[in-house]
């Protein structure tokens, strides 16, 4: 069976970083790795076979712990081209996608296994409640085209993304839609334990609590001033992470 392992970084923002792996035969792939430590301890003490590094992106708090996995490993930063899937067993692949916005190069990684559900590693792209920012290297347009295409995933798609922001961006949904009951059951409902323990959430989920995916809400489209009428999405979402960068 492939199994994903969450790590997650006590800096301050707050990075995931994840291991998926066949517990049969051992081969294993790392995305984003932050802290390498953690990491190389849990391959070695499960006795994993790693295959190659997986980055979403080039920012550095998504590369930080190449350099220690290849030098403990002798494994090397894996760059997909065009169509190229990954096989992990016969019946489970990670394909990659392309989701330019937060970075123009940006991709994430599909984890599809033949029975479901599939698992979405998106990186800085789409976040628990919210979507990555378009401040360092970014294209706001590709965002909001990349966020539409990943609202369009099966809904029980679960989702891993590359930073703990669930509370903060719960938060600002909660200001831009304050008659959202998903919303308030959701921040209420917060585990208290440490993030890479959580139980991971669906697009489901998000569909109900992520504005970036809710700009159709009347509530949302009037808190932004935006008329009743106006059918122009990709403004709504632009003033929406704008509203976001500055919250
Ligand atoms: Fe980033």
């Amino acid at each position: 069976m492939v199994q994903v392992k969450t790590f997650y970084a006590f800096n301050d923002l707050r990075n995931f970083s994840y291991l998926i792996f066949d517990d049969q035969s051992g081969e294993s792939w790392v995305i984003d790795p932050y802290e390498a430590d953690p990491i190389i301890d849990y391959i070695k003490k499960n006795a994993l076979n790693l295959l190659g590094i997986l980055n979403t992106h080039q920012h550095h708090d998504h590369i930080r712990g190449n350099a220690p996995l290849i030098k403990a490993f002798n494994a090397q930063v894996h760059k997909l081209h065009g169509k190229e899937v990954i096989n992990l067993n016969e019946t489970t692949q990670i394909d990659p996608l392309d989701t330019p916005g937060h970075t123009t190069d940006h991709k994430a990684f599909l984890l599809k296994t033949g029975t479901g559900p599939w698992s979405l590693f998106s990186g800085d792209t789409l976040f628990n409640s919210g979507v990555g920012n378009c401040k360092n290297g970014g294209d706001l347009g590709m965002l909001y085209k990349t966020t539409l295409n990943l609202s369009k995933l099966p809904r029980d798609t679960t989702l891993y993304p590359g930073h703990d922001y669930l509370k903060r961006n719960l938060e600002f949904a909660l200001s831009v839609e304050p008659d959202n009951k998903s919303v308030r059951e959701a921040l209420k409902l917060i585990p208290e334990v440490s993030p890479e323990l959580r139980v991971a959430l669906t697009l489901g989920h998000e569909q109900e609590v992520n504005p970036f995916f809710r700009l159709f809400s009347e509530q949302l489209r009037k808190q932004l001033s935006f008329s009743e009428k106006s059918l122009d999405d990709e403004a709504i979402f632009f003033k929406l992470r704008t509203l976001r960068d500055h919250w």
